[in-house]
């Protein structure tokens, strides 16, 4: 339904990049829940290039998670093509080049989405990396730098020359890098750039909480498949509701209080395995938002787990606000 390069998917979408977010814990949810396919936070190509570092636990995928794509991000040519191909040699088995991460930061030195402003650049990297790695590579962008007139030219340029040098995909957010997340993605947008490249394949990505919304967004907008970032935080549901609305088979109902609260402490116990006891704790509350908004009395659930200062006291919580055993 969805080939990226020779990597086939049954369904049209996936988990996407989230960097802090979309470690292993989060990564096997997703699978669990019937995501096809996820990727890794985004890692600095330099990082990326040294064996040590890509052999190191947190960055090497695990044997039960295939197929996994790592992301990117970086200026040089050749330490992209380096950190492909030592991401490529750990496991992972699609590359995606980040072009498009707005934080200032990363601007600033020149990376992610401040290269929307560089076509030649891009298509260095791309082609750079495209002779290191035999496996699928993508590359993620934003429709533009800003909405100016250049930058417009700039990303049809990226686009056009990407698809005729043989990307496998292009996972695209609709929204600029000046946009960072304000206003909303622009699917119309979207839409006619894949009218205007039909035989190129497009992810769309941006807003997408809500399967059946999500899927008749791929309807209308003919692009191939869908990216889900922000919607799949504390909601792997979000795959297991998006495989029952692509199925044809209707909207599920939302999970019972009961699944809920077993469901997170599954993922909790995924993350205390990744981590030592206080980071688990720390890293696991931004996830406990996204669970809580589930949560019939959601604001008081959210209170008293995000009160929980260790194991213990996010176990005795959980056992408060949801009827787990
Ligand atoms: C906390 C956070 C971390 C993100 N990290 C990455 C990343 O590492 N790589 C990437 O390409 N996009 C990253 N993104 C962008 C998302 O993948 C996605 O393109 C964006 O959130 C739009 O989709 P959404 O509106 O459905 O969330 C991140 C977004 C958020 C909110």
């Amino acid at each position: 339904m969805l080939k990226l390069g020779h990597i086939s998917l049954d369904v049209p979408f996936f988990q996407a990049s989230l960097s802090g977010y979309s470690d292993y814990a989060m990564r096997r949810m997703a699978l669990d829940f019937g995501a096809p396919l996820t990727f890794a936070g985004v890692i600095l190509a330099k990082s990326a290039a040294h064996p040590g570092v890509v052999e190191k636990p947190e960055f090497k995928p695990r044997d039960d998670e295939h197929p996994v794509g790592a992301q990117i991000l970086g200026t040089e040519p050749h330490i992209m093509a380096r950190a492909a191909k030592e991401l490529a040699r750990v496991g992972y088995d699609l590359i995606d080049l980040n072009f498009a991460c707005p934080a200032p930061k990363v601007l600033r030195r020149g990376r992610g989405g401040y290269l929307l402003k560089e076509p030649e650049k891009v298509m260095a990297i791309f082609r750079r990396v495209r002779e290191a790695v035999d496996c699928p590579v993508l590359m993620k962008l934003r429709i533009g730098f800003d909405k100016s007139e250049q930058s417009r030219e700039n990303f049809l340029e990226i686009v056009s020359e990407a698809s005729a040098a043989g990307v496998d995909a292009l996972i695209i957010h609709g929204r600029s890098v000046q946009q960072r997340f304000r206003d909303t993605s622009d699917w119309e947008f979207l839409a006619r750039l894949k009218n205007q490249f039909p035989k190129l394949t497009i992810i769309g990505g941006g807003d997408l909480f809500e399967a059946e919304i999500i899927a008749e967004r791929m309807n209308s907008t003919g692009v191939d498949g869908v990216v889900i970032a922000r919607g799949a935080v504390g909601n792997p549901w979000i795959f297991r509701h998006l495989r029952t609305v692509f199925d044809g088979r209707g909207p599920l109902e939302p999970p019972g209080i009961e699944e809920q609260g077993r469901v997170m402490l599954k993922h909790f116990e995924l993350v205390s395995e990744l981590y030592e006891a206080k980071k688990a704790i720390r890293y696991f509350r931004k996830f406990i938002v996204g669970y809580c908004k589930l949560h019939p009395e959601r604001k008081r659930a959210q209170q008293g787990l995000l009160t929980a200062n260790d194991r213990k006291e996010l176990l005795a919580a959980v056992k408060k606000w949801y009827p787990v055993s």
